[in-house]
């Protein structure tokens, strides 16, 4: 299977950002990690990050032929963006919602998320291991 590993806002920052609440694995370890266990398991990885909501919304119009499943994280655009939800209904690219963090212990607006309802499956606050947990869910 083909699967897009997708990142959005600072979490090109990550290692450094708030490592109490994100860890201390960085972006690229973390792409390096889901993109070898894929590679064990004989998948394919694509891994894109951006700070921009747009450049995220093309990735999936882009990928949603080649991809047979996306990790995303879409950081804070989470919690705001309409338009990355109805890119994932407009695709009807198989997503699994991740979150470093447990979103649901933290502020009362990080709790809502408005791609929940478009995606297939969610991880949690399980930190970078959530990541390989999404993708042996999307390969099952
Ligand atoms: C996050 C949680 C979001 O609320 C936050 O804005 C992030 C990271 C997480 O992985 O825990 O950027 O998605």
């Amino acid at each position: 299977m083909n699967i897009l590993l997708l990142n959005g806002p600072n979490l090109n920052l990550l290692g450094e950002r708030e490592p109490g609440i994100y860890g201390k694995t960085t972006l690229a370890e973390l792409e390096r990690m889901v993109t070898a266990r894929a590679k064990e398991l004989g998948h394919d990885v694509r891994a894109f990050q951006s700070n921009h909501e747009g450049a995220l919304i093309d990735e999936l119009h882009q990928q949603r032929r080649w991809a047979g499943g996306v990790i995303f994280n879409p950081g804070a655009y989470t919690h705001t963006s309409y338009a990355l939800r109805d890119a994932i209904a407009a695709t009807g690219l198989r997503v699994v919602e991740v979150h470093l963090s447990d979103i649901a212990k933290r502020e009362a607006w990080r709790r809502v998320s408005v791609i929940e309802e478009v995606c297939a499956h969610r991880i949690v606050g399980k930190g970078a291991a959530g990541y390989l947990e999404a993708l042996e869910w999307l390969v099952r």
